[in-house]
């Protein structure tokens, strides 16, 4: 597997952006690549991406641990200041720029498990994980983590519990080298997170929808102790999820794990 590159994916930038970059930061091994950034002086974070080739604490929603064996896969993260807060549809439209950068690269089928959760083939392909620190006194930094399985070496394959997919088993041959994977991110998810903080959701909402794969299907959603069933019937104009109970009774998700009953 090809090694990134800082000049590569420097060149496989779109000049729009390349213009507004705060930072390229690429690592052969972090921790993890959102801790590097939010350790950053809070003047280097805004719109910085760090990218590496391996991580060894990378970490995952709800606690969980996200394997980062070297060699095959992305590790990414990329800082962003809003004024007064990181919007609560951050991590929605976070997933939307990280398909429209697989759509660049040429893969098709894969969509989103509320809230962020990029899944081919019901096998997740990429995680997102979103964190946020206050700067100071100044506005919140948040970043945005991606971890996107592209040629899972054996060591990760070995490792995760859970059904994953990688790039390279829908791309095969014509998979792209990883700098321009790299370099589609940033494009797309600084481009997002512009769309975002100029007009919150409402752009993402019809794109989010069209990949929305819980749409129609039962599911079960696990929070604060709870579960509760139903069937999944889309995001509001805040990104929360709507679940139809049985008795009809309409119930809005904020926060949760969500399972899909299959069959
Ligand atoms: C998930 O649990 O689905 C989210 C996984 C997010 C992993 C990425 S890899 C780059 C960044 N650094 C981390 O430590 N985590 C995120």
């Amino acid at each position: 597997m090809n090694a990134l590159d800082r000049e590569a994916i420097l060149a496989g930038l779109s000049s729009a952006i390349t213009g507004s970059m705060g930072g390229l930061t690429v690592l052969q091994r972090v921790d993890s690549t959102n801790s590097f950034l939010l350790d950053l002086p809070p003047g280097e974070q805004h719109a910085h991406v760090v990218v590496a080739d391996e991580q060894t604490g990378g970490r995952g929603r709800r606690q969980r641990q996200w394997h980062s064996p070297p060699g095959g896969n992305v590790y990414f993260s990329l800082g962003w200041r809003f004024k007064g807060g990181a919007p609560a549809a951050l991590p929605l439209v976070a997933a939307v720029g990280l398909c429209r950068a697989l759509d660049d690269i040429g893969l098709a089928g894969h969509g989103i498990k509320w809230p962020n959760d990029v899944l081919l083939g019901e096998r997740k392909l990429a995680g997102i994980l979103v964190e946020a620190q206050s700067a100071g006194s100044g506005p919140l930094c948040a970043v945005i983590g991606i971890g996107l399985n592209v040629d899972m070496p054996q060591q990760g394959a070995d490792l995760i519990d859970r059904p994953w997919t990688d790039l390279k088993e829908h791309l095969g041959d014509g998979l792209p080298e990883r700098n321009r994977i790299v370099a589609a991110l940033a494009d797309q998810l600084m481009s997002a997170m512009a769309g975002l903080m100029a007009g919150g959701l409402q752009p993402f909402h019809a794109d989010w929808s069209r990949r929305d794969l819980l749409a129609g299907r039962q599911v079960a959603v696990e929070g604060a102790g709870q579960v509760v069933a139903g069937r999944a019937n889309g995001i509001d104009a805040e990104g929360a999820l709507r679940i139809d109970r049985p008795d009809g009774r309409p119930l809005i998700i904020n926060s949760g794990e969500v399972s899909v009953h299959y069959g």
